[in-house]
């Protein structure tokens, strides 16, 4: 096998789950890939700082720019603004394909990096940055490219979804949940993120941009968090059969004033029906549902945030430009290996 070089930034929550997984599993990712992965470093601020997960102690560096310089794939997992701008765009002006879980970065810096990877051929990818581990940007970019969305209606921040049901189903305040939350790796780094809409409206920005094929700058996108429900509105809600959630709210949309054709995005503390289907996302799960003039309603489910999960996603974009190394293209090719083998087990029974 030929060897591409990883490059790692960061290894918090999301970071260290993907180094791990990437050391773990080297051997399967060569078989499926046609090249083995070789994770090269780990730029953190701190390499002496405890980890979620037991990494090798060499693999760690604060020089993240060396580490970049002679990458094949940089793995973007800082979080901010700066300085993973200038890593990201260090890395593919280098001429590294890129991966990136940072909604904050795509959502205020998206044209600009975008821009940067078509000159030199490079590819940014960011399945991570949106629902965590649920597939959602590679749907709408590619699998619905030829359908007309018309609306995206979803929750995409974990952290409060988490905290609204807990403040429901255990009578929890904000700020204990919130603390969980935190503990389990869901919140951003500046919680403020999370309970204030600030990461869902980055979400929408993302979402939106995609779905309807312009760009959508944040600050287009309406915005209110969490942080005045009390437990006597969630209550409320309780007694009256509807129950809150945290909304990111994307369609196209006619001016009532002005007539004017374009999009919205918006992201609000909603009452939903206990009997509507986002009413039964619970913990930390996000759901997005997408209308499309041709496919109809689609929904996807699945954890929206922690570590492990979220990992699922960066390795999806990891093997994606792998492949693109190995067969060109933008890597999304079969893989060129056997599979595992066919077994003759007969009649399997399981119940589900
Ligand atoms: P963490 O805050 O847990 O980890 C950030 C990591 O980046 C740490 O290892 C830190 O180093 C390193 N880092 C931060 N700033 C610098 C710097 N200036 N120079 C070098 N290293 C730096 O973040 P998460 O893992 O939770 O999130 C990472 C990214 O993934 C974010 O963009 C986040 O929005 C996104 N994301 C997170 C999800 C989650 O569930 N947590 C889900 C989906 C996306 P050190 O350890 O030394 O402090
Ligand atoms: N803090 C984010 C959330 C992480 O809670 O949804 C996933 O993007």
């Amino acid at each position: 096998y030929r060897n591409l070089r990883v490059a790692l930034l960061g290894a918090g929550s999301v970071g260290s789950q993907v180094a791990r997984l990437l050391l773990e599993q080297g051997d399967e990712f060569a078989s499926r890939i046609g090249a083995r992965l070789d994770l090269v470093g780990i730029a953190v601020r701190d390499v002496d700082a405890p980890r979620d997960a037991d990494l090798p102690r060499e693999l760690f560096t604060t020089d993240a720019t060396s580490l970049i310089l002679g990458a094949d794939i940089v793995v973007e997992l800082m979080g901010g603004i700066e300085p993973a701008r200038g890593y990201v765009l260090e890395a593919l002006t280098s001429g590294a394909d890129v991966i990136t879980a940072n909604k904050a970065l795509l959502a205020t810096h998206g044209p600009e990096l975008f821009e940067t990877a078509e000159q030199v051929g490079a590819q940014l990818y960011y399945e991570a940055a949106v629902a965590g581990a649920i597939p959602i940007i590679r749907p709408l970019r590619d699998s619905l490219a030829g359908d007309r969305v018309d609306r995206i209606l979803g929750i995409v921040n974990g952290t409060t979804n988490f905290i609204l049901d807990r403040m429901d189903v255990n009578g929890e305040t904000l700020a204990d949940a919130l603390a969980t939350a935190t503990a389990r790796g869901y919140a951003e780094a500046d919680p403020t993120a999370d309970i204030g809409g600030y990461d869902a409206a980055q979400k929408a920005a993302i979402l939106a941009s995609l779905a309807f094929h312009t760009t959508v700058p944040l600050d287009r996108v309406y915005r209110e968090g969490i942080t005045g429900i009390t437990k006597e509105q969630v209550d409320a809600a309780r007694e009256a059969g509807a129950v809150i959630k945290l909304l990111a709210i994307c369609e196209r949309l006619t001016d009532p004033e002005t007539g004017e054709e374009g999009v919205s995005a918006r992201v609000y503390p909603a009452l939903i029906g206990r009997d509507h289907p986002l009413a039964a996302v619970h913990g930390a799960h996000n759901a997005v549902f997408v209308q499309a003039a041709a496919a109809g309603d689609l929904m996807f489910y699945g954890a929206g945030a922690g570590g492990v999960e979220t990992a699922s996603a960066v390795l999806g974009d990891v093997v994606s430009a792998a492949r693109r190394h190995v067969v060109g293209g933008p890597g999304v090719a079969e893989s060129t290996h056997a599979g595992l083998p066919v077994l003759d087990v007969g009649r399997v029974v399981t119940r589900y």
